[in-house]
């Protein structure tokens, strides 16, 4: 006998948070994938942590931030993603991902999410000297070949405060809609 489908069940997106000036705004996202259609469930690194309103965030999305792997036997607090968004996307993460490296939840759900056909997008916020290191143009090549897309913002100088309100976090649904089957 065929399953019935649920016909209100909304796509699950995953918003992956890492530590950077900007992520305190990922409830704009959040608002943005809400009023598109989405569910979404927030996965912060744990330093990513401590840069956002985490009260504030489970209030909007209506499930617990995931950060830590749970313990073995202790249910899923998250549905599967149907997609990921990585924003802001740090260098720390960006590169680690690009290697394989998995030593927090949130790179491991990203490393996972290639092998998993999950479509996933990300929007860097760094500054250029970071940006300078060879190993970021490489890693981002890396992820491009994998799939993944990459948002448009450019690095901002280092020590100048940042480019906070230029951040364009609904440019993450953009990228998204035409993986999705959302094409505008
Ligand atoms: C106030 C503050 C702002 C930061 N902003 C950024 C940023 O915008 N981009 C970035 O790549 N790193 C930034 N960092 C450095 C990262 O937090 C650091 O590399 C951290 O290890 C990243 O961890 P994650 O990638 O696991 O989230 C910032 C650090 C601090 C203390």
């Amino acid at each position: 006998m065929t399953e019935p489908t649920a016909p209100d069940k909304k796509p699950f997106l995953y918003v992956v948070v890492c530590a950077s000036g900007v992520a305190g705004g990922v409830g704009k996202l959040i608002t943005a994938a809400q009023e598109a259609n989405w569910d979404v469930g927030v996965v912060a690194t744990p330093q990513g942590l401590g840069f956002i309103d985490a009260r504030a965030v489970e209030a909007q999305t209506g499930y617990p931030i995931r950060s830590a792997w749970r313990s073995p036997g202790d249910p899923r607090p998250l549905p599967p993603a149907d997609a990921i968004a990585v924003a802001p996307a740090t260098f720390n993460t960006i590169n680690k991902w690009a290697a394989g490296i998995s030593d927090t939840l949130a790179l491991g759900i990203l490393c996972e999410a290639y092998g998993m056909g999950i479509p996933t997008v990300a929007l860097p916020y760094l500054n250029s000297a970071q940006a300078a290191h060879p190993a970021y143009r490489q890693s981002l090549d890396r992820l491009r070949g994998m799939g993944v897309l990459i948002g448009s913002g450019e690095p901002h100088r280092p020590k100048a405060g940042g480019a906070a309100e230029r951040f364009r976090w609904e440019e993450a649904l953009e990228l998204l809609g035409p993986l999705v089957g959302r094409g505008r």
